[in-house]
Order: structure tokens, then C-alpha cells, then sequence
């Protein structure tokens, strides 16, 4: 059998480390390579083994299950961790999923459940890491620096949490510093940016463009763009779902290369999908501006994403962490999210729906029509943290002490 799923049994009960080991010898796909009685041994037999999955008591005497989870995260990566339980309770889970685990089951479970949870667990990890694994070459090729503009990404891992409203605002607000600023949806099945800036038109969109981004550059870009009001060029996605496909990375390439020459900042509004596309905008991007909410989902997801942009290769550096409605505090705190992806969250924007859904469903942005709101104020701070206080300091060169004050500033011309 070529690939069996290698688990580790952890439990301080012999009786019950023998019974699952029981059961889980029936399964052809499924090897149980060790058992240990409590989170040190587990963590101990864990490097040496290197399981596909962990089967983690949650209460053990000395280390606890969860404390052993977090561990395991730095200790053996690979390891995905399911939780078990005779508490179901909430608390149990959210610490759980905070710790790192992928799945939780409550005690007793069924032979069946233990063995799909095991199942889907493997079979998600296997598919994360097939995905990612191509991608680390073409990176290689991506990384050139020294052009023009700056490429923003605004991407989170999960959908809904604000990424077209903050990349929209964001756009809006660098560009009255007197910027150039271009604006690319690139949600490219639901793009949402003509929405919330009111453009509609027609026959003008990157749809429009695929024919010549197939055989060459992309020479008429600026003919598929529209000029905002607020001075933003923008191009839009394709005006329906299925159009999405006519656009693949090397086109994503293209137009975000072509955009450099002509702008001082690019933003980019990507899907939460993770698929070719996305990742060609994640690789040409200076920065990824990765936004996160205060819910379990969300961190969760953020994490597996952070572990990823390890595997790409991308530094610390390259990516920010924006937490987006920071303010609404129902269950998890800042403290605890930073804890959870080893991260300190760089920007914060506060929750304001009422100035956001009025903005979102009049179809003017909140940074134009609410500029004194905290929300606008936390845009402004995001746009001028992005592009840097003033361009002369944010063009310096490396080594002077303009370069050296704009990188206090954390701008992102200067770092580049
Ligand atoms: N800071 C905020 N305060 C209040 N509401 C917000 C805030 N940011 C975003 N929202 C609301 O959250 C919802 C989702 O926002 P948005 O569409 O920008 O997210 P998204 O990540 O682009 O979602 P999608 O996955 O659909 O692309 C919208 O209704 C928006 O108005
Ligand atoms: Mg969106």
C-alpha cells in the first residue's frame, strides 16, 4: 500500500488508545504508527513518526492536548491534528481551532466518523500541499524589483470579511495625495469594485482585453479603464461569472506589469479563492495586504495562509496584517488572534456599518462622502502607511537617512 495515512493515537486512557487502534487496524488506508499516553511523549514519538494525522485527547494529565497542538504547529507542520472530547462545548472548540487543530469530534464517536474525519482531514492537507507546490518555482520568476509602481494586494483566505471595501477606499484615499492610482478587480467571477463605485458600463472591463493578452501584451489597458471621479482608474472584472475563466494567470501578469510603468500604486481587489489566478496576483504583488476579522473562521484561515506564504517563499515582510471591524468584540480577542497565527496585527479599521452599507448601497465610497468617520480616519492611516508620508522620502535610496526615516514610517516605496 503506497499511501496509507499514518496516525498517532494520544490518550492517557490504555483502554481507549486500544480500542481506537482496534478499530482503525480495519482500515486499509490507515496505519497506526504510534500511541502515546500524554502531550510530551506525543510531541517526543511525533518527530520521530511524522504522522499524516494526530488523534489528540483534549484533557491528559501534565501536557494537555491543546498545549500539545500548539507545539506540534512548529514542532512537525505536516501533522494535522484532530481534536477529541467528551466536552463539545464551545470553549473547547474555539480553543482548539485556535491551538491549530483541523477537525473536532466528541466523544463517543462512531467508527464511521472517526474514519471520514481522519479521511477528509489527510485528504486536505494532501490537496493543500499538491496546490502550492508548482507555484514555488514560478515565484523564482516573479520576484524582479526595482520597477515603478507598487502592486497592492488586498486578499483575505476567507470571503466577506471587507477586502473590496477596504482595497476601494484605499485606492480612493491615495489618490487625493495627488497619486496615480490604478484599481483592478480581480475577483474576476464577482467582482464587486463597479458596485461600490457606481460604474457600470459597457464593454469595458478585462473581459475585453483577454484577446490581446492571449497573443501579446496589454497594449490598450488604458482604453479599458474608467476614470472614477475621485481620479482612481479602474478596471473592472468581466461583467459575468462564466467570462472569469478567460482570464489565467499570464494575463494577471501582464496587465499588473503593464500597470507599473504607468502608476505610483496599483491596488489590487483579489477573491478569497485560492486558485491560479489569485496566486499570480499574490506573486507580482510588493505587498499583500491580508485582512482578517475577529472570528474563529477567520483566523483558522489565516493561519493555514500564513503557513503557505512560508511554503511561496513570501517574507515576512511582504505581508500585512489588517484587522478589519477591530472593534466588534464578541468572543475572541486581538490578543488572542495574535497569539494564534504568531503575528502582530500591523493596522486596524474599525466597525462602522452604518457609514459602510450607506456608502456600499449609494455607490460612493465612505472615504469620499463620511472623511471625518474613524472608519475613513483608519483608511487615511492604511493609505498613508501603504505609499509613505511624502513621496520625496518614499523614493530615497537605500542607505540614506531620508530612506531610513521613510522606513520607520513603514512605507512601502521605501522598502522596496
Ligand atoms: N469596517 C466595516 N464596518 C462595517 N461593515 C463592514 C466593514 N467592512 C466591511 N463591511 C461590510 O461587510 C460586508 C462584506 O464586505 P466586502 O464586500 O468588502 O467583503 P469582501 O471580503 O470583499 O467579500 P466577498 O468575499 O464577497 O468578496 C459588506 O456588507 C460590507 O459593507
Ligand atoms: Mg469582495
Amino acid at each position: 500500500m503506497t499511501d496509507r495515512i499514518k496516525v498517532l493515537i494520544v490518550d492517557d486512557i490504555p483502554e481507549t488508545r486500544d480500542h481506537l487502534s482496534k478499530l482503525l487496524g480495519f482500515e486499509s488506508d490507515v496505519e497506526v504508527v504510534g500511541a502515546a499516553g500524554g502531550g510530551a511523549e506525543a510531541l517526543e514519538m511525533a518527530s520521530k513518526v511524522r504522522p499524516d494525522v494526530v488523534l489528540m485527547d483534549i484533557n491528559m494529565p501534565g501536557m494537555d492536548g491543546i498545549t500539545a497542538t500548539e507545539k506540534l504547529a512548529a514542532d512537525v507542520p505536516t501533522a494535522a491534528v484532530i481534536m477529541m472530547s467528551v466536552q463539545g462545548e464551545a470553549d473547547y472548540l474555539r480553543r482548539s481551532m485556535l491551538a491549530g487543530a483541523r477537525e473536532f469530534l466528541v466523544k463517543p464517536f462512531s467508527s464511521d466518523e472517526l474514519t471520514a474525519s481522519i479521511r477528509q482531514v489527510w485528504s486536505r492537507e494532501k490537496e493543500k500541499q499538491t496546490r502550492y507546490a508548482p507555484v514555488i518555482t514560478s515565484q523564482e520568476i516573479s520576484n524582479g524589483s526595482g520597477e515603478p509602481a507598487s502592486v497592492v494586494a488586498v486578499f483575505s483566505p476567507k470571503g466577506g470579511v471587507g477586502r473590496t471595501t477596504v482595497a476601494v477606499n484605499l485606492a480612493v484615499a491615495a489618490a487625493q495625495t495627488s497619486k496615480r492610482v490604478a484599481l483592478v478587480d480581480a475577483s474576476f467571477q464577482f467582482g464587486d469594485v463597479g458596485v461600490l463605485l457606481n460604474l457600470n458600463p459597457k464593454n469595458k472591463s478585462i473581459a475585453d482585453l483577454a484577446g490581446e493578452l492571449q497573443t501579446g501584451e496589454a497594449e490598450s489597458l488604458d482604453t479599458f479603464m474608467i476614470t472614477h471621479s475621485s481620479g482612481v482608474k479602474v478596471l473592472l472584472a468581466p461583467p459575468s461569472p462564466e467570462q472569469a475563466e478567460l482570464i489565467g494567470p499570464s494575463a494577471v501578469k501582464k496587465v499588473l506589469q503593464g500597470l507599473r510603468g504607468s502608476f505610483d500604486l496599483v491596488v489590487v481587489d483579489c477573491p478569497s479563492t485560492f486558485n491560479e489566478a489569485t496566486l499570480a496576483v499574490l506573486d507580482e504583488a510588493d505587498l499583500i495586504l491580508t485582512l482578517l476579522t475577529l472570528e474563529i473562521t477567520s483566523v483558522k484561515n489565516m493561519r493555514l495562509f500564513l503557513e503557505v506564504c512560508e511554503q511561496l517563499g513570501y517574507g515576512p515582510e511582504k505581508i500585512r496584517l489588517v484587522l478589519n471591524r477591530a472593534d466588534s468584540t464578541l468572543g475572541i480577542r486581538v490578543a488572542d488572534v495574535e497569539h494564534s497565527i504568531g503575528r502582530k496585527v500591523d493596522h486596524t479599521i474599525v466597525s462602522d456599518g452604518r457609514s459602510v452599507v450607506y456608502a456600499l448601497n449609494r455607490g460612493v465610497p465612505f472615504f469620499l462622502s463620511n472623511r471625518e468617520a474613524q472608519v475613513s480616519q483608519d483608511i487615511q492611516r492604511l493609505a498613508a502607511a501603504v505609499t509613505g508620508p511624502a513621496p520625496t522620502a518614499a523614493i530615497a535610496k537605500p542607505g540614506d537617512k531620508a530612506a531610513k526615516g521613510a522606513a520607520k514610517n513603514k512605507s512601502l516605496f521605501a522598502w522596496r
